[in-house]
C-alpha cells in the first residue's frame, strides 16, 4: 500500500510541477496605444490586457498544471486576435462590440479576477472608451484587416 500511496503522490506532483513548462512569455511591447481617455487605458490594463498585450501578470494558478496550459493557451489565443503591444493589432476594431454583447471579457476569467469586472456604471463610458481609441471598421472593408501592416 505504501508504495502505491508514493506513486500516486509521485504522479501528483509531475502533473502540477509540469505547469513550470507552460509559456508564461512577456515578448517586448512594441507599440504605443494612443488612448482617448486615462480612464479607458485603466480600465483596459484591468480587464483585458492580461490577454491582449504583452503585459500579461501571470496568476499562481499559471505556474501548475495542468490550469497553467489553459491560461497559457487563452493568452495565446487572445493576443493572436488582438494584441495592443504589436503594430498590427488585428481584430482590435471589434473591441467595443465585444464588451457591449459581454463576450469580453471571458466569462471565467472573470470569475477568478473580480477586478477585472467593468463596474456597471462605467460600462458605457468603457464602451465609447474602446469605440475612439480602436475605430470599428467602416462596412465593405473587410478584405482589408488580415493582410493590413502597419509601416
Ligand atoms: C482570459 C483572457 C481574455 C481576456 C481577459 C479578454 N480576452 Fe478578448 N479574447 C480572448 C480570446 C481567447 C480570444 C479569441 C477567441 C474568442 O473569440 O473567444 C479573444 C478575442 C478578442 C477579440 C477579437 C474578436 C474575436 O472574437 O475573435 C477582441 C476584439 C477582444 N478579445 C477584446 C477584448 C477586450 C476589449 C477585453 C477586455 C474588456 C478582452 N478581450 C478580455 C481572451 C481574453
Amino acid at each position: 500500500m505504501k508504495k502505491v500511496a508514493l506513486v500516486i503522490a509521485g504522479l501528483v506532483v509531475l502533473i502540477l510541477g509540469s505547469g513550470l513548462f507552460a509559456d508564461r512569455s512577456n515578448p517586448p511591447v512594441e507599440h504605443e496605444v494612443k488612448w482617448d481617455s486615462d480612464y479607458t487605458k485603466t480600465q483596459f490594463m484591468a480587464s483585458c490586457a492580461d490577454c491582449h498585450s504583452h503585459e500579461t501578470k501571470w496568476p499562481w494558478y499559471s505556474y501548475v498544471g495542468p490550469s497553467a496550459f489553459l491560461v497559457a493557451h487563452h493568452v495565446e489565443e487572445g493576443r493572436e486576435h488582438f494584441n495592443i503591444s504589436v503594430a498590427n493589432m488585428n481584430e482590435a476594431y471589434e473591441s467595443a462590440e465585444e464588451v457591449e454583447e459581454h463576450k469580453m471579457p471571458l466569462e471565467d476569467y472573470l470569475t477568478m479576477h473580480p477586478e477585472a469586472v467593468i463596474p456597471p456604471d462605467k460600462f458605457e463610458e468603457f464602451v465609447a472608451g474602446l469605440k475612439k481609441t480602436f475605430p470599428p471598421e467602416k462596412e465593405g472593408h473587410h478584405e482589408e484587416h488580415d493582410e493590413h501592416e502597419e509601416h
